[in-house]
This record gives C-alpha cells, sequence and structure tokens, in this order.
C-alpha cells in the first residue's frame, strides 16, 4: 500500500499548492482598498485613537458597501481572473478527479491493457493540473479580475452604453498625457446640477456628488465644506514599467477595448486584460505603426515600397522602452 500513501501525499500538496496560490492571490487584491490602507497608515503613525477611527471608517466602508444591491460585478466579468472561484476552478476540480480515478486505475486495473489507459489518463491530468498550476503561479502580483468597490457607484454602463457619453469627455487627457486621468467632480455637475435621479440608484449615489463637493443642488451654491473624493485605481502597472497612453491611443490609434475590455458593458469596472509583459509584447510583435502623421514624415522617407514596419521595428520591444 506504499503506493497508495504516495499518491494520497501527492493529491494533498497539489491541493494545497492551489489554495495557497488561490489564498495569496485573493489577499493580494483586497488589500486595495484605501480603508485598509488607512488602518495600516494609521497604525504605522502609532495612535491608539487614529486606529480606532480608522477600524470605524472600514466598518462604514463595509456596511455602505451591503447597502447598495445594485454594485455588482456584472455577470459576465466574474471570475475573470486567478484565485479560487476564478475561470481555473472548474478546469483544476476535473481534472483532479480525472486524476483519482486513472490512478485507482493503475493500482487496481486487471489487466494490462487497463493499467495502460488509466496511466495515459493520470499523465494528461497531472499535466493539466501542473499547467493551471504554472498559470496561478504566474497571476501572482498581477491583478486580471480586480474590481474594487468605488466610493460613488458609478457606472459605464448606464453612462456610455444608455447615455452616449463620449469616453473622452471625461478621461480628457488621454490623447495628450501619459495618464487617462479620472475626472473631477465638477465634471459630473455639468450634467448632475440637473439630473439628480438616477433609474436604479434613485438619488442615492447622485447626492454623494453633491456631499463631496460641498454642493447643494436646490439653491445651486457651493455652501458646505466638501472633501476630496478617493477612487480607487483599477488598473496598475508595477512602477518599473513605463506606459503612455498618448502614444498609444493618438498615434498608435489603439481603442481603449483592446486593453481594457468592454468598459462600456460594465456598472463596476473590472480589470479585463492581464497586463503582463506577454500581453504587451505580443501587441507589439504584429501590430503596424501608422505613418500618416508628422512624426513619421522623415521616416517614411527611408522606408521600402511597400514595406510596412511594426511596433518592434520602432522599439516597441527593446527593454529600455519600457524600463528604465
Ligand atoms: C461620465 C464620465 C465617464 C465616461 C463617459 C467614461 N468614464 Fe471611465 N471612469 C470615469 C470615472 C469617474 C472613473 C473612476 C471610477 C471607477 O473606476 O469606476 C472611471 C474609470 C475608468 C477606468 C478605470 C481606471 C482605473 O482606476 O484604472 C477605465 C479603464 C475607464 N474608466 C475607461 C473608460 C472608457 C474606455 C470609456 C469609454 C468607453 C469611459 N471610461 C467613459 C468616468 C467616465
Ligand atoms: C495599449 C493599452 C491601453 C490602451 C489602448 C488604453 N489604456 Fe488605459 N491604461 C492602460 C494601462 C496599462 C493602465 C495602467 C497604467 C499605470 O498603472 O501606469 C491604464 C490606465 C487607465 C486609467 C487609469 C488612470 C491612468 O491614466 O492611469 C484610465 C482612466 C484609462 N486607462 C482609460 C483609458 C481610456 C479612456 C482609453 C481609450 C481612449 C485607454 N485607457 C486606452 C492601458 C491602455
Ligand atoms: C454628460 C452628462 C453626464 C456626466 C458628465 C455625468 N453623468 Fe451621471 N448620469 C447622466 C445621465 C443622463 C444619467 C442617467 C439617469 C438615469 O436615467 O438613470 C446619469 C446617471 C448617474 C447615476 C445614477 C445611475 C442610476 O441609474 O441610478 C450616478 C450615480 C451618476 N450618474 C454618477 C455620475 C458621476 C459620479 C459622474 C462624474 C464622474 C457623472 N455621473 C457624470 C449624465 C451624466
Ligand atoms: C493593442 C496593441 C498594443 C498593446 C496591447 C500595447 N501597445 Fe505599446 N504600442 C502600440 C503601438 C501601435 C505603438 C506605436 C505607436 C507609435 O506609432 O508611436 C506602441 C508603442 C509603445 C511604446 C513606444 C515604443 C518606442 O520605442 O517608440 C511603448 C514604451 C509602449 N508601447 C509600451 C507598452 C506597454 C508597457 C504595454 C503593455 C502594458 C503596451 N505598450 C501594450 C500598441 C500596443
Ligand atoms: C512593451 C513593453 C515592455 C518591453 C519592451 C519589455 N518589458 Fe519587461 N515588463 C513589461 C511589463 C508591462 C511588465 C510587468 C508585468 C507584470 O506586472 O507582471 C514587465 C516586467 C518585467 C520584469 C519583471 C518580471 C515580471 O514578469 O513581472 C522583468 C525582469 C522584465 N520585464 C524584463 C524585461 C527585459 C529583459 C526586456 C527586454 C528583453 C523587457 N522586459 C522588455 C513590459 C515590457
Amino acid at each position: 500500500m506504499r503506493e497508495a500513501q504516495t499518491i494520497r501525499m501527492l493529491l494533498l500538496s497539489w491541493v494545497l499548492f492551489f489554495f495557497s496560490f488561490s489564498y495569496s492571490n485573493q489577499n493580494l487584491l483586497s488589500f486595495h482598498s484605501s480603508a485598509d490602507y488607512s488602518f495600516v497608515q494609521a497604525q504605522e503613525e502609532g495612535g491608539g485613537k487614529a486606529v480606532k477611527e480608522a477600524k470605524e471608517e472600514k466598518t462604514v466602508q463595509s456596511s455602505s458597501v451591503e447597502e447598495r444591491p445594485y454594485d455588482k460585478i456584472d455577470p459576465e466579468f466574474r471570475n475573470l481572473g486567478p484565485g479560487f472561484g476564478g475561470k481555473n476552478t472548474i478546469p483544476f476540480v476535473i481534472a483532479l478527479v480525472v486524476f483519482l480515478l486513472a490512478m485507482g486505475g493503475v493500482i487496481k486495473g486487471k489487466s494490462k491493457a487497463v493499467k495502460t489507459a488509466a496511466g495515459v489518463f493520470a499523465l494528461a491530468s497531472l499535466g493539466v493540473i501542473a499547467y493551471i498550476t504554472y498559470w496561478e503561479a504566474r497571476a501572482l502580483g498581477r491583478q486580471q479580475g480586480y474590481a474594487p468597490v468605488q466610493p460613488i457607484w458609478f457606472s459605464h454602463k448606464v453612462h456610455v452604453t444608455q447615455n452616449k457619453i463620449d469616453c473622452e469627455y471625461c478621461h480628457v487627457d488621454v490623447r495628450e498625457s501619459r495618464h487617462a486621468g479620472i475626472p473631477s467632480l465638477n465634471v459630473c455637475l455639468n450634467c448632475h446640477s440637473v439630473v439628480k435621479k438616477g433609474k436604479i440608484s434613485g438619488d442615492k449615489e447622485i447626492s454623494k456628488i453633491y456631499a463631496y463637493l460641498g454642493y447643494n443642488p436646490s439653491t445651486q451654491q457651493f455652501d458646505k465644506p466638501g472633501k476630496p473624493i478617493e477612487w480607487i485605481k483599477v488598473h496598475n502597472l508595477p512602477d518599473h514599467v513605463y506606459f503612455n497612453h498618448a502614444q498609444h491611443v493618438q498615434a498608435g490609434k489603439v481603442a481603449c477595448q483592446e486593453c481594457h475590455g468592454p468598459v462600456e458593458k460594465m456598472n463596476r469596472v473590472v480589470e479585463y486584460k492581464e497586463l503582463s509583459m506577454k500581453f504587451c509584447l505580443d501587441c507589439h510583435r504584429k501590430r503596424e505603426i501608422i505613418t500618416d502623421n508628422q512624426y513619421y514624415a522623415l521616416y517614411k522617407f527611408h522606408l521600402n515600397p511597400g514595406e510596412k514596419p511594426k511596433v518592434k521595428d520602432i522599439g516597441g520591444q527593446d527593454c529600455s522602452s519600457c524600463h528604465y
């Protein structure tokens, strides 16, 4: 029965592996709420009172989350990322069951043929398990599927799809600057000084805009002290990577959706793509640059007729373009 014991140990270690990866992923993902940060900060500052206040803020935040029945990650964007409950869970469980049954066949099989067939299944399922483990490990530190709860329930679906507002009405800097930028609440007021109720959330969320700004919608005066809103950043590249929106959106004419997915369908913004180095390079290796702008006037002059340079030909594959 030595074999059976070994197999049990092997199985147990895979299960432990999977759960520990899942757990650490989930932890990384949930660490980013601002209330969590203020708690850590308060602890660092050492004030007992500050810690208590931060803890209270945390409970206020989490209870206000429960009061928002409409603030859910849309079904089609759940389970995008890794971790337990993520997209790998079901394949992993199936592979584990197949492995279990196949190992049973290997040990208890009546004939050599049965044993061989079971052995093949066992190896194949072990391959799948190893592959998933590899992907789970790779995803550590990345945030695909990350979708924090925001201080105001802001729905891109309501604004972009239902009310046809252009992305660049709000993300104004996206063509000129490295950052797309998040609109200030004054931009919201352009419409919400008039639109005071939503079909889904009533006046509950829109009134938060007024509260943050210290604005009184009935007198149209800023008569109370306001406070800055703390949107939680969803997409975060590591600090050692340089990324510039202007170059992609303006010069490269890359659509927002190629990197952010169908944001216009999201009630709550989710990081849709993996945003790994492979993700960047896969595009740079295939994508042709658009040379009909001033910058490429001279460059175009040096090209052979019919030559179509790709991003990699202008340095899109050089380490120092993205890391310096
Ligand atoms: C009416 C204003 C408005 C419009 C229009 C709008 N956005 Fe946004 N967007 C916001 C606000 C406010 C946030 C921050 C809150 C959040 O993350 O939900 C945001 C967040 C985002 C984020 C996440 C930023 C992060 O923290 O990483 C992305 C990506 C984004 N928008 C893309 C788009 C795209 C693509 C479009 C067009 C299809 C668009 N937005 C249209 C206001 C707008
Ligand atoms: C080539 C990929 C790519 C395209 C195209 C792209 N983005 Fe982004 N976007 C990113 C990455 C990567 C980040 C994270 C940047 C960081 O952490 O430094 C980001 C961050 C953001 C943010 C958060 C604030 C910021 O600037 O860091 C917003 C908002 C946003 N994008 C909106 C847009 C909109 C709107 C468009 C289309 C007009 C767009 N993006 C097109 C890759 C892209
Ligand atoms: C260009 C006009 C415009 C801008 C700018 C705008 N909104 Fe809206 N917003 C609307 C319209 C129109 C509705 C739809 C009301 C409805 O019928 O539900 C709406 C609805 C809402 C709702 C309620 C959604 C619901 O159905 O319950 C919230 C919350 C909201 N907006 C927040 C914001 C925030 C926060 C900003 C600034 C980042 C903003 N809006 C900017 C036009 C705008
Ligand atoms: C969907 C395609 C696409 C994706 C994905 C993409 N890029 Fe690009 N990238 C482009 C295009 C197109 C250009 C060339 C724009 C131009 O004409 O200058 C470019 C240019 C660049 C450049 C300048 C290269 C140089 O030497 O001039 C950098 C840096 C860059 N991208 C970084 C990134 C990073 C970092 C990511 C991943 C987060 C990324 N890109 C993802 C399409 C993409
Ligand atoms: C188009 C942009 C781009 C280019 C070119 C590029 N990288 Fe990266 N690199 C990235 C991004 C984005 C990440 C962050 C990936 C993540 O968060 O997992 C990264 C991460 C890394 C890391 C950290 C390990 C990891 O996977 O997170 C190393 C090391 C690295 N790159 C080395 C290089 C080397 C060496 C080259 C040249 C052969 C290079 N990179 C070229 C975009 C690029």
